[in-house]
Parts: C-alpha cells; structure tokens; sequence
C-alpha cells in the first residue's frame, strides 16, 4: 500500500474502524449475485472520466488531498467555531467516498477510461453505502459516504462530520479540475494538439509557468516533456 495511505489510515483512532477502512482499501471488490467484480488497482485508478484527477493514480490524489482539507477545516470548527468534531468519522469517510470508483472505470485501449460494467447499473456511492451497511458499520460512517455528493445526492449532510467531508471533497474535485481544465486547454493553444490524460503534476506546473513566463514558457514545457509524443 501506498505508505501516505497507510499514514492516513493509521489516524483513525477506533480499532474497528480502522481495520474495515483497510480491508476495504486492500480490497476494493465486491460479489453481486455470485459474481465477484474486481476493479482497477487504487493506485492506478482516476477519481473520474473527465471533471477532476482523470489520470492514473487521481483517486488515491483525490483521497490523500481532500483528507488534508477535511482536517484543515476540523480544526476551523473547532479552533474558530468551538464544534466539537469526530475525526474517525471525517477521516473514514473521506477514504472511503470514492473508494468503489475502482469498479466504475476500465482502461481504454491507446490511453483514457471509460465506464465499466458494473457502473452502467450502480453508482459508486450506492456500492459503498451498501458495503459498509453490509459489514455493520455505524449509522453516522454510512451516512457520510451517502452525503458527499451534498444537495446532488441521494441526501444532504446532516452532520458536522458529513459536511466537512462534502465541503472537502468539493473543494479538491474543483482544486484539481480547474487546475487540469486550465493545462490542456494551454497546451492546445500553445501546440494546436489535444492532451487527453494528464497527471497532476505536469497539469500544475504548466499553469504556473503560463502564469509566470506566458506562452513561451507552455511552449518549453511542452517541448521538454514527452506528453506529446505519439
Ligand atoms: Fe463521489
Ligand atoms: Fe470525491
């Protein structure tokens, strides 16, 4: 396992609940009707298609980044507000919004994912809500993975913990995505050529070089680099 995942994992305070967050994460698979379907590997799967961490690795990025803000934003509720917040439940719930996404995506031949499957008939939220009813998990960890999608879900937050987790995730899905929206459109106008996947990395580093050095400096990027190459 990815050792900034084990860290995260490690936070989590109740025994129990840490041991069936890494059993999840170890294994993100699922049998419906006698079928066990299998997804990508965690470390290799995007958080979406499109919108926000669509490359290779992007989910456990979207897990690692919307934990951070998630505690940034406990110690906001506790320190500026004077709540009282269950890290436990913000800290689960975080990595395991988005952690069924694994069987929602296939690789696509010459690069790119689409849909799989499983993922024509269930949702990602719907598959780990029933997985953590299944294995008996408390009424308050269910329902943080069944709100994240706020007033866009099946229901909002109606918890502290629940709405950190929301806010959270909303804020790195725009945090990343403007970023990658932002980076291909550059290099489209610097090049004439589309990128369809680009890691995090290279996505923020041509923004900032546009920001800092204008068109020449996408241009030098794009030369330097190999994301071009066919
Ligand atoms: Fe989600
Ligand atoms: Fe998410």
């Amino acid at each position: 396992m990815d050792p900034r995942l084990a860290d995260v994992i490690n936070k989590i305070r109740d025994e129990s609940l840490r041991r069936i967050v890494l059993e999840v994460v170890k294994e993100p698979s699922l049998n419906l009707g006698g079928t066990v379907y299998k997804g990508l590997r965690l470390e290799d799967s995007p958080a979406s298609l499109s919108r926000h961490h669509s490359y290779p690795g992007g989910l456990l990025e979207h897990i690692l980044s919307t934990v951070r803000i998630a505690l940034t934003l406990c110690d906001c509720v506790e320190e500026v507000y004077h709540g009282r917040v269950n890290r436990d439940l913000v800290i689960s719930g975080v990595i395991l919004h988005d952690i069924f996404k694994t069987l929602t995506y296939v690789a696509k031949e010459g690069g790119g994912y689409e849909p799989s499957p499983v993922s024509e008939r269930i949702d990602h939220l719907t598959l780990i809500a029933s997985e953590l009813v299944r294995r008996g998990l408390p009424l308050d960890i269910v329902h943080v993975v069944c709100a994240h999608h706020g007033d866009a879900g099946p229901m909002s937050p109606k918890t502290l913990e629940a709405l950190i987790c929301h806010v959270a995730d909303v804020a790195d899905s725009i945090l990343n995505g403007k970023v990658l929206k932002a980076a291909k459109y550059l290099i489209r106008e610097a090049t004439g050529k589309s990128v369809e996947v680009m890691d995090s990395e290279t996505a923020f580093k041509i923004v900032q070089l546009k920001a800092r050095e204008g068109w020449n400096g996408v241009r030098r990027a794009v030369a330097d680099s190999t994301m071009m190459d066919e």
